[in-house]
């Protein structure tokens, strides 16, 4: 079976058992977003108050544009990633004993944070309890923890730590569904439970939010089986912003947040509103033994240039193994990025929202009024050019549409100036190298005199054949 989200969630719907399909709601219920309309939120006063402050709590975060992810859990044991308890039906009983039997190493975390800074990530969103429960810290709520059960440790202390000592900025996913609290499915018929079980969520991220300093991002998950009015989410996000008042938070408590959060794919928000894709580098989120499905350091490139093309971040996951130790498929692609942006982070940091037209063999991001042509797919030489010379005896990358005027071209990776020719229809890069100058993409940075829209329908006009569409 082709593991990817829509048929994990076909695959889930399948199963069919009362318990499964509840859960299988609750997964497809946390993917669309945002989960209510902007407008139904406008009149409360965290909303007002959160909006008046967006713009500053989230420059870093917009500036940083790739970060982390990390699944680890209980689950990394079994190696079935982290829906294993319900996908292969494992009794509590047997998954707690888990609990016993998960020892890392210490400070595992180290591993992680020195990956994610070599790999050119600029912040780290660590599970601190995912649907199984499990709690990485030493809560005063629960002794279903890190520190009371096998390892012994405070591993959110050990994740802060280790992330701060790379200078990179700490975030908290947080699963609001749990299947091990004895109120975590009865809440949804039961007042009662209800209560007590929003007492011990809101309690939870108290704690999360007071013992560790400042923490940067909140990153909810999955509020099944309740709504926000359930999750007395406005109150959550209240306390949360008492407890950190620059902090920024996601929108899976069941309200808006500052940041929607498209999930393993690569899907804008509109203007205005913050995004960011979080994804996995092969198909699993928790360790997956089996799963080879490996990204190359390509898709990945071309996944991070997606997202700032259109002003959103890349989270992008990885799944440690019992012992904190990271799997090496991962290492090797997360380095071959961070080498590529070592040359080119110019054309993903802090780059701005484009308007740019489709391109199937090269990226667009820009910073101002600099376009970064990310060419994936290197011409080399067309065998054309020997009949038309208008195809050019070299390499040339042709932008058809761009509506700014170019000023200077250059190799982002070398510096080496790249000539050009630019008329109402096309930029034309000409002497190009024939070969690739860099891999997985040859960045060059275009000077332009304006913004650097390309609209390829503003050509079309142009053409002798006017208004016929394709040209
Ligand atoms: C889904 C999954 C969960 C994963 C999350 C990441 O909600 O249920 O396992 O943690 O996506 O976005």
């Amino acid at each position: 079976m082709d593991w990817n989200e829509g048929s994990r969630r076909s695959f889930l719907k399948g199963l069919g058992a009362a318990g499964a399909l509840a859960v299988t709601a609750a997964h497809s219920e946390a993917l669309p977003q945002p989960a209510f309309p902007a407008e139904a939120q406008a009149a409360s006063p965290i909303q007002a108050k959160m909006a008046a402050t967006r713009a500053e709590r989230m420059k870093w975060w917009h500036e940083a544009k790739f970060g982390m992810f990390i699944h680890w859990g209980l689950y990394s044991v079994i190696g079935q990633h982290e829906w294993a308890k319900e996908v292969e039906g494992v009794p509590l009983a047997q998954y707690e004993l888990l609990a016993k039997h998960f020892t890392p190493k210490p400070n595992a975390a180290r591993e992680w944070a020195r990956l994610a800074k070599r790999a050119g990530q600029k912040y780290m969103v660590m599970t601190t309890k995912h649907h199984e429960g499990f709690c990485h810290w030493d809560s005063k709520l629960t002794d279903y923890t890190s520190a009371k059960q096998g390892p012994g440790r405070d591993l959110v202390r050990e994740f802060v730590d280790a992330a701060r000592a790379e200078g990179l900025r700490v975030g908290f996913y947080y699963s609001l569904m749990d299947w091990h609290h004895p109120d975590g499915a009865a809440c949804k018929t039961d007042e009662a439970a209800r209560k007590r079980f929003v007492a011990y969520t809101h309690g939870l991220i108290r704690e999360l939010l007071t013992n560790y300093g400042k923490i940067d991002v909140l990153w909810y998950d999955v509020d099944w089986p309740l709504s926000a009015a359930g999750w007395e989410s406005e109150r959550m996000n209240e306390m949360v912003f008492e407890l950190q008042p620059g902090i920024i938070v996601n929108n899976r408590n069941g309200l808006e947040g500052d940041f929607s959060t498209p999930e393993q794919n690569v899907e804008a928000a509109p203007e205005g509103r913050a995004w960011e894709s979080c994804m996995t580098l092969n198909d699993s989120w928790g360790f997956n033994r089996g799963d080879d499905s490996w990204k190359s350091p390509k898709t990945i490139v071309g996944n991070l240039a997606n997202c700032a093309r259109n002003g959103g971040n890349y989270l992008l996951n990885i799944g440690p193994k019992p012992d904190g130790s990271i799997p090496e498929e991962t290492v090797s692609v997360l380095e071959a990025v961070g080498k590529w942006l070592e040359t080119n982070g110019k054309a993903i940091y802090a780059t701005d929202r484009g308007s740019f037209g489709w391109n199937s063999n090269a990226n667009y991001t820009r910073r101002g009024n600099t376009l970064f042509i990310h060419q994936q797919y290197w011409p080399g030489k067309s065998p054309a050019a020997e009949w038309v010379p208008f195809f050019g005896p070299e390499a040339v990358i042709a932008i058809g549409g761009l509506q700014a005027k170019a000023k200077s071209a250059r190799l982002l990776k070398t510096g080496q100036p790249v000539a050009f020719t630019q008329d109402e229809f096309a930029l034309r890069l000409t002497g190009l190298p024939v070969v690739a100058p860099d891999q997985p993409a040859t960045v060059i940075e275009v000077e332009c005199d304006g913004n650097p829209v390309i609209d390829h329908d503003a050509k079309r006009p142009l053409w002798p054949r006017l208004k016929v569409g394709i040209s």
